[in-house]
């Protein structure tokens, strides 16, 4: 399809099945974005390494699971070739990361800043290399769900911070590396979004301080909030990209300008 996203005029729906792949699908922000598409007639492959948790997300919305850990090689190998096999693939939506600890640069844990940076940075750079050739064809577009913490550093942040600048950075320059091809490539830097796992994974499994992230908010971010945005920008026609969109709560105006109710 050229220039035209394109959607049924009675439905609302993307026209033609387009097809996506969402990382991370497993929860939180990717879980909500194969929700979003599914339901708008996108049709989607949500990746992810915990498979039963894919399936029933397939249950809920008719996606097809594709188990994979975008920190191996051979295992994103397989995926993309079962992927690519079934026709062309319109949309990369890159979901699949998250924070490992917050500790200070002094006394930081290498292993906290290396699988972030595994996971994140080059999980992302992978998938993304690999798809690019079918995305290119299909004229489509790469998106990456980056953070506002790869703008706005913060005391306790920095392995985390420094990996989602890194994905900004891949963003913004693919971009210009891909000007004059057909393709699309989104950065969404999302500010506090509450989902059920982020926090608990970044404090090690930790409840309370993952709760205390949240507390007093009002009104954090959803996942649904994210995935509404990913939705606008990959539905507008072809021609239009989307270069870069920072969502944040009313009540963050940045990561330590954060209004609480007391509590
Ligand atoms: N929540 C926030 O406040 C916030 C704010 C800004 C940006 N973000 C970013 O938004 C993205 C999603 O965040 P979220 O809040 O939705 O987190 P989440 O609920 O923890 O989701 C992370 C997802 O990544 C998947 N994943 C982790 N390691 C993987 C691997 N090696 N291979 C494939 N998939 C893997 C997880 O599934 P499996 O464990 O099943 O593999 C899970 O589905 C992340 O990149 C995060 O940095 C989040």
């Amino acid at each position: 399809m050229n220039g035209e996203q394109g959607s049924d005029k009675e439905t609302g729906k993307v026209a033609d099945k387009q097809v996506a792949l969402v990382t991370g699908a497993s929860s939180g922000i990717g879980a909500a974005t194969v929700r979003v598409l599914s339901a708008r007639g996108w049709q989607v492959f949500a990746l992810a390494r915990r498979e039963e948790r894919l399936k029933a997300l397939r249950d809920e919305t008719g996606c097809s699971p594709v188990v994979a850990d975008i920190t191996d090689e051979s295992s994103v190998n397989e995926a993309v070739q079962r992927i690519t096999a079934c026709g062309p693939v319109k949309a990369l939506i890159n979901c699949a990361g998250g924070a490992i600890g917050k500790d200070p640069v002094a006394t930081a844990n290498i292993d906290d800043w290396r699988n972030m940076y595994e996971l994140n940075v080059l999980g992302t750079l992978r998938i993304t290399q690999k798809l690019l050739p079918a995305l290119r064809k299909s004229e489509g577009t790469v998106l990456i769900i980056s953070s506002t913490a790869g703008i706005e550093p913060y005391e306790g942040g920095a392995g985390y911070c420094a990996s989602k600048s890194a994905e900004r950075v891949m963003a913004r320059v693919l971009r210009l590396e891909m000007i004059g091809e057909p393709i699309r490539i989104v950065d969404i830097s999302p500010g506090m979004v509450q989902t059920e796992e982020f926090s608990k994974n970044r404090f090690h499994g930790d409840e309370l301080k993952a709760k205390a992230v949240y507390a007093g908010v009002p009104d954090p971010l959803s996942a649904e909030d994210i995935a509404e945005s990913v939705r606008w920008a990959l539905e507008l026609p072809d021609t239009v990209d989307i270069d870069s969109i920072v969502v944040r709560p009313r009540a963050e105006g940045s990561y330590t300008k954060v209004f609480r109710n007391q509590q």
